[in-house]
């Protein structure tokens, strides 16, 4: 209830986001945008143009020699170059070793574009040649590893090998991905009095960067300011992979008292930051002649890069996440991060949970095959029950189970029977053309796993006109959180939103805050800032005292009577535990739900494929913002399609990537869209347990993209001669192409 016992009114609405004029108009302010300030240096670096190396000799007399040019500096230069959000093995800038290509080795300051340019051509260095890495399989050989394998395990798998009535292995791949975000990584950097310093950075975390920046300058970190208006994108990528960018602007504002800006260009970011980890996934599955699965081993690898970054986390997300949303009694689920000599993987929207729904949804696709069954006959056998057969791999329970009622809905709005029907004779009459069509399923556990990441402050300040300003450690990188806290602080004042306005993300104004990442940017802070609003509104009820004041009278009454009007929020989520050593326990908090039938295309002649159509079902809650939730699970489904489909990153022999641009790196553009796209959600007003009974939405509709993978993979079944098709990740033109070639070539055909 509002102050004046006014209803809540804006939760729930369509409020537009906040930077849906300033996007279009331009007014919407990007860290590139900000003017150039008197005496600013521009910031670029020179790296390794080698994958694994050791430095013989660097030469930067000519580089410094170059007009305009103003600084050059090593990690000699650094107080200390060593870091790391997980496992502290990153270096910020090369020794004597360099481990992937585009690795930064000298850090250049100058005057102008040119001079960088220059400068970079003038360095000398010498490399001796080490031997590089570049698949996991190569990484395993030499058993280069990031961090311990890791284990979840149920029951007695090898008792149910040997008991089974059916047992299929394989191996599933996926590729990486390019985050793609539009704003390129950015950072401008201004020394302040005494050794301090302020940075504006497009990150998704603050405080990491504020915090490497202490640690490289050797600086408390109360001497750092970091702020985050918005980014132009992150989707993960600028989880911990802003952290360089600003640390190098840093480092030159330190050095030189000058401002100091960074900011890549697009062909510069593709190449030297890292993406989504590429998996290697062998599995062995046992299952019952009707297609129940009683056990299931998975041994996950990822390819983690050069440094650990946040592998060991993504790895720990994709072994939560092998279930999905099937119910697997006796499981050994072992993961393993490989170090190749590739830029760092890190974050990417879904966080390792798209690779182990993507492992167990093709498991599901190929029992099916096997067995002659329509795949979304064996995926409801399997399903989590309700009151049964409900709790996972790991111990946790999955309570309020929504996915029985999903797939029925989904399957009945998506005419999935009727359109099956139509699917085998469309593929028995055409000859120029295949299609596919398949049912997956989203169980994705939302909270970080590493349980002290679930925490989040907020700073509410209330002005003599009533109007409010609001703070917390969530970033907006145009996924509405801004827009969510807005709505959640109106309504706890009962206020009009006009009245409420959310400030740039600050260390200054909110410290220690965890990363916006894992879906849970409003969960956590729009919880803080109620928090925050809870504590002005108890002391504005003394003021009020039963007169039921306008709320501007009320704020101004209790600015006369010497009251409080600001305070700090805070929260931290109950009822979570993680030990990742045993692979036990109630990492999520809740999970968000759902299901989507994709229907495919495929010319025969070409490999070329469409999606003819998706329809995508989902459980989020009571939508806090049901336009802002749409946007989020459309986005998120076609950003998913493109991974598995048209995403390619291709390389040199020598690993330097040769798509790092939208002309060699096809993301989906809106001619790939499904051509009946349907985006809904059920009505769930149980999960009380988070902020207004909302749901987390950010990452879980990009696995719903899984379902035009597995389109894809049910189209080839028609044609495979009976065998089960194999195809890997991202089923692009070619590889479909492929397929269709060695089954028409050799009947019996089937690759590992
Ligand atoms: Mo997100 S992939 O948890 O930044």
């Amino acid at each position: 209830m509002g102050v004046r016992g006014k209803a809540m009114t804006v939760v729930g609405k369509n409020i537009p986001h906040d930077s849906a004029r300033g996007h279009v108009t331009g007014e919407s302010i990007y860290v590139d945008d900000v003017p150039f300030a008197r005496n600013e240096l521009l910031v670029d670096f020179f790296w390794s143009s080698v994958a694994h190396g050791r430095i013989r000799s660097l030469d930067t007399t000519a580089a410094c020699g170059v007009p305009g040019v103003v600084a050059l500096y090593t990690y000699a230069d650094l107080a200390h170059n060593l870091f790391g959000p997980i496992i502290k093995d990153e270096i910020l800038l090369a020794e004597d070793v360099v481990t992937f290509i585009g690795q930064p080795i000298v850090v250049i300051a100058a005057e102008t574009r040119e001079a960088l340019r220059r400068a970079k051509a003038a360095i000398k260095i010498d490399i001796e040649k080490l031997e590089p890495v570049f698949t996991i399989d190569e990484a395993r050989r030499r058993k280069q590893f990031i961090g311990p394998t890791r284990h979840i395990a149920r029951g007695d798998v090898n008792a149910a090998f040997a008991s089974a009535e059916n047992i299929l292995q394989g191996t599933w791949r996926n590729a990486g991905q390019d985050h793609f975000y539009l704003e390129s990584q950015a950072a401008i950097a201004y020394p302040g009095e005494f050794d301090a310093i302020s940075v504006l950075s497009s990150t998704q975390n603050p405080s990491e960067v504020q915090e490497v920046i202490a640690h490289v300058l050797g600086l408390p970190i109360n001497k750092v300011v970091v702020t985050t208006k918005r980014m132009g994108g992150a989707f993960g990528g600028k989880e911990c992979q802003a952290t360089h960018p600003a640390a190098i602007a840093a480092l030159v504002a330190h050095k030189t008292k000058r401002p100091a800006r960074v900011a890549y260009n697009k062909d510069d970011d593709m190449r030297v930051t890292g993406g989504r980890h590429p998996f290697q996934n062998d599995y062995k599955v046992a299952f019952t002649n009707d297609g129940l699965i009683t056990g299931l081993q998975v041994d996950l690898y990822s390819d983690g890069g050069a440094f650990a970054d946040l592998s060991t986390a993504v790895m720990g997300r994709a072994m939560t996440h092998v279930d999905n949303a099937y119910f697997i009694p006796n499981v050994q689920i072992n993961g393993t991060v490989c170090r190749t000599t590739l830029p760092p993987n890190t974050a990417f929207r879904g966080f390792g949970g798209p690779q182990g729904v993507a492992t167990i949804e093709n498991i599901v696709e190929e029992i099916a095959c096997y067995l002659k069954r329509d795949a979304v006959e064996i995926r409801m056998k399997n399903c989590y029950g309700v009151d049964d057969r409900n709790i996972t791999p790991y111990g946790q329970t999955v309570k309020n189970n929504l996915l029985p009622r999903l797939f029925a809905e989904t399957i009945e709005r998506g005419e999935y029977q009727k359109r099956r029907q139509a699917v085998t004779e469309f593929n028995a009459q055409s000859k120029t053309h295949l299609r596919g069509l398949a049912c997956t399923a989203v169980k994705f556990g939302i909270s970080f796993n590493t349980k002290f990441l679930n925490q989040a402050n907020a700073l509410v300040n209330v002005y003599l006109d009533g109007s409010v300003q609001v703070s917390t450690g969530a970033t907006e990188m145009g996924q509405g959180v801004n827009t969510k806290i807005r709505q959640l602080v109106a309504d706890e004042f009962g206020i009009d939103i006009d009245m409420v306005m959310l400030m740039p993300t600050s260390t200054e104004k909110n410290n220690n805050t965890s990363a916006t990442a894992a879906s849970s940017g409003a969960d956590l802070n729009g919880s803080a800032a109620v928090d925050a609003c809870r504590k002005i509104k108890a002391r504005l009820a003394e003021v009020d005292r039963g007169r039921n004041l306008p709320w501007r009278e009320l704020v101004q009454a209790a600015y006369r009577d010497r009251v409080s009007l600001g305070d700090r929020g805070f929260y931290s989520t109950q009822g979570i535990d993680w030990d990742v050593d045993k692979g036990c326990g109630t990492p999520f908090l809740y999970f968000t739900q759902g299901c989507g039938i994709s229907e495919v295309e495929i010319d025969r002649f070409t490999g070329m494929m469409r999606i003819l159509r998706s329809d995508v079902l989902m459980d989020i809650g009571k939508s806090i913002n049901p336009g802002i939730d749409r946007g989020q699970m459309t986005g998120a489904f076609v950003q998913g399609v493109g991974w598995l489909t048209t995403e390619e990153l291709r390389r040199t022999p020598e690993g330097d990537l040769l798509t790092h641009s939208p002309t060699t790196y096809k993301i989906p553009n809106i001619q790939d869209l499904p051509e009946i796209f349907n985006v809904d959600w059920i009505e769930n007003d149980a999960n009380t347990v988070n902020i207004r009974s909302s749901k987390a939405v950010g990452e879980p509709p990009l696995l719903l993209g899984i379902s035009v993978f597995m389109a894809v993979k049910n189209a080839l079944s028609y044609v495979s001669n009976g065998a089960i098709p194999k195809i890997d990740a991202p089923a692009t033109g070619e590889e479909i192409l492929m397929r269709l070639t060695a089954y028409r070539h050799k009947p019996t055909f089937v690759s590992s």
